[in-house]
């Protein structure tokens, strides 16, 4: 059979075992802030990466012009509003909404943001940061059957947090039953998962692990195998297709 997938370009970081960097922050005024670059530029403070906290850092007050999401993979991290962001939690801002974050402890996140962040001063304006934030814990979270899939796939559960049922397109999460695989797809966007829990593998071969940061590229062809079941938080930036 010929090869039908395309994983070219495909970049896989471990956030458990990866080098870190000083994060290039926006004003140049923070030092506290360690990334690793998964697809983003030094500066705007928009793309894919993964983020480290130090005990006692932060982020000043910022505008979000896009949607910013991220899951909180250890520590904890404090909301403007003093809400605490748990281990676990996938939080979402839609467009518009500003804030400034703190961590005593400190925390590591994978952080997923649509376009560039401005630091603002000001009016927090909080209320609207609630009315556009979304907090799931992927430990603790419902799931039901994912609906997009023929009716000859294996069974993947979802849970949608702002995402298109039809298209994909947005942040979910997503949970493999063991055995299960899903259908070939082409991703018309960027597709940018983390293995929360289990393995994953793709076409080539490749197994993702649990801590795995995935960035496909647009055109990217796979249908994923998950033997024991596993568990991603994913951001499809386009609509997918499936492939039969
Ligand atoms: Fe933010
Ligand atoms: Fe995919």
């Amino acid at each position: 059979m010929d090869q039908v997938w395309n994983v070219d370009g495909r970049v896989v970081v471990n956030w458990m075992t990866c080098d870190w960097e000083p994060y290039p922050a926006i004003d140049g005024g923070e030092t506290d802030l360690m990334w690793h670059p998964v697809r983003a530029e030094p500066g705007p403070g928009d793309g894919t990466y993964l983020l480290k906290v130090a005990p006692g850092g932060g982020a000043k007050l910022h505008h979000h012009s896009g949607q910013e999401e991220f899951v909180v993979l250890d520590g904890e991290l404090i909301d403007g509003d003093n809400t605490v962001l748990k281990t676990g939690d996938v939080v979402s801002y839609n467009p518009g909404t500003r804030h400034s974050t703190s961590s005593p402890k400190g925390c590591t996140l994978m952080v997923w943001i649509q376009k560039p962040i401005d630091t603002v001063e000001g009016d927090p304006q909080i209320a609207a940061m609630q009315e556009g934030r979304t907090i799931v814990n992927w430990k603790t979270a419902d799931f039901e059957r994912y609906p997009s899939l023929p009716e000859t796939a294996d069974p993947i559960d979802w849970h949608n947090i702002r995402a298109n049922p039809q298209t994909g397109e947005g942040l979910s999460l997503i949970n493999f039953l063991p055995g299960s695989s899903s259908s070939l797809h082409e991703h018309t966007g960027w597709e940018e998962f983390i293995m929360l829990s289990g393995e994953l593998t793709d076409p080539d071969g490749m197994t993702y692990r649990t801590g795995d940061v995935v960035s496909l590229p647009p055109g990217s062809i796979h249908g994923s195998y998950s033997p024991n079941g596993c568990t991603t938080a994913v951001v499809i930036e386009k609509p997918l297709r499936t492939l039969l």
